[in-house]
């Protein structure tokens, strides 16, 4: 053997064992980046899909037959060559380009009222590729209902769910997450009590949708967390490929199952309040997509909220099926920036003028809100805030405590170094304080003590430590009657 050929043999040898132990998984590094602009083409508007009525059911209540079916499609889908528009690739730029897209002039879809609708809009399309490949027309994604209490042979929601478990050839494994099979979420932040606390509270549309520049209720709080605890273990400064970041959040299966569950909050809270009347400039957003078909079509906010007649799917209950509660609970602008510190800091709130007064009440129909505005942090690292009212000595191990308003989970938009330019992501957040709460700030006439936690991860991904450092930035809080 020659020096030549043993040196060749040798690196063979390397190569094949680094395949073996990351199984299959490039190097975050080696991912290739540039840019995610998708194919260009001229778009036609949707026509209303002609097909049946679909039902999208819970990952937990799948039988074998629909699970291998699911898992076919995602075989195949990754199959595709990424010159395909509708390849696994593709599917990821284009969350990558309305999220952390290369070209800043498109509109972030993400920290404002697009967030609803664009996922719901994204979800659709893919569903109707998975159908196609798989040659069903009834195909519809399972969603991943990690807001379900537990019930008797229905357990498990707080972790990955096992189908998507194994390792690479199994086409619904991710080997960039970061989770293990038991890794569990904190109930706390994604179960139902927390689920039903942001329904009662945000019981209005625009507390539920948000507005072009209020962040959706339901962003920050589970399903910034999920993707966290799914790629990132909620470890601050580590962002990671796929779940953990925006960019490239999509490339792992979860993401469409996590999102089914987030657009399926939107139907539970129709079923809650009724249909809302949706402002024009909700319904008139647009954006586009190919198809199942190798089409550009561009759908709408419109096209979203007419889910029954223009994307014809419906969602199955979860197993136990998780009842959401009829309790009505209650609900502005001038930011002179602070900068977080790794220590709880506490702002003293004053009560802005708004033309309603306290009266806080069951039937009153007011809110009392703390505003959260231009929270900004880096693009490429996640951000974990806790927010407290009227809790002063407040710390990073609280997490069941009544004052805990709200948790703030701030996934980062890209991965450092791939050369997007990523969205300066800064956002604004309303939250309706419970009735227990808001009675102690119509008590102090609005002059509370707001304390800000960040918190990091344990060695253990507990959340109950302060982080090293903290980049992100806010307006000072103040509070409004709505
Ligand atoms: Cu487009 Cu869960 O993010």
């Amino acid at each position: 053997m020659t020096r030549r050929t043993l040196l060749v043999s040798l690196l063979v040898l390397v190569l094949a064992a680094a395949q073996v132990l990351g199984q299959g998984c490039p190097p975050p590094s080696n991912i290739p980046v540039g840019s995610c602009a998708p194919k260009a083409g001229t778009a036609t508007n949707f026509a209303g899909d002609p097909g049946p009525m679909r039902v999208r059911k819970s990952i937990y209540t799948l039988n074998s037959t629909e699970l291998a079916e699911l898992r076919l499609a995602f075989q195949k889908l990754r199959a595709l060559p990424s010159t395909d528009p509708r390849s696994w690739m593709a599917q990821g730029n284009v969350h990558c380009w309305y999220c952390a897209g290369d070209n800043s002039t498109i509109p972030d879809v993400h920290g404002n009222w697009a967030f609803m609708p664009w996922h719901r809009d994204y979800l659709y399309v893919l569903e109707k590729i998975l159908g196609k490949l798989v040659n069903n027309p009834n195909f519809a994604i399972p969603y991943w209902d990690w807001n379900t209490p537990d019930t008797p042979g229905c357990t498990g929601h707080l972790r990955v769910p096992p189908p998507y478990l194994g390792s690479t050839n199994n086409s619904l494994f991710d080997c960039y997450r970061v989770v293990t099979p038991t890794s569990t979420m904190s109930n706390s932040s994604v179960g139902a009590a927390r689920v039903t606390q942001i329904l009662n509270a945000s019981n209005t549309f625009a507390l539920f949708f948000g507005s072009p520049t209020v962040s959706a209720a339901l962003w920050p709080g589970p399903h910034g967390y999920v993707h966290l605890f799914v790629g990132n273990s909620v470890n601050l400064n580590v962002a990671k490929q796929d779940m953990g970041v925006l960019e490239t959040a999509s490339r792992d299966p979860l993401f469409w199952a996590h999102h089914a569950n987030i657009d399926r909050l939107w139907d539970v809270w129709v079923a809650k309040y009724g249909t809302p009347v949706y402002p024009t400039g909700f319904l008139n957003q647009n954006w586009t997509f190919w198809n199942q078909d190798q089409k550009l079509l561009r759908f709408s906010g419109g096209d979203a909220a007419n889910r029954a007649t223009r994307l014809k799917y419906r969602y199955a209950p979860p197993c136990g099926e998780a009842p959401v509660q009829a309790t009505p609970a209650p609900p502005p602008k001038p930011p002179e920036m602070v900068s977080m510190t790794p220590q709880p800091q506490t702002f003293r709130t004053e009560a802005k003028a708004t033309g309603r007064t306290f009266k806080i009440g069951p039937n009153s129909g007011t809110h009392v809100v703390v505003n959260l505005e231009n929270v900004t942090a880096p693009a490429d690292e996640a951000a974990v805030l806790r927010v407290f009212v009227n809790k002063p000595n407040a710390n990073a191990g609280m997490t069941e405590d009544s004052h805990l308003v709200q948790e703030l989970f701030i996934v980062p938009g890209r991965t450092p170094g791939t050369g997007h330019a990523g969205h300066q992501h800064s956002f604004n957040f309303k939250i309706v304080l419970p009735e227990a709460i808001a009675a102690e700030v119509e008590k102090a006439k609005g002059n509370v003590p707001v304390t800000i936690v960040p918190v990091a991860s344990t060695p253990k991904g507990v959340l109950s430590a302060a982080p090293k450092q903290v980049r992100v930035k806010m307006a000072k809080p103040y509070i409004t009657v709505e």
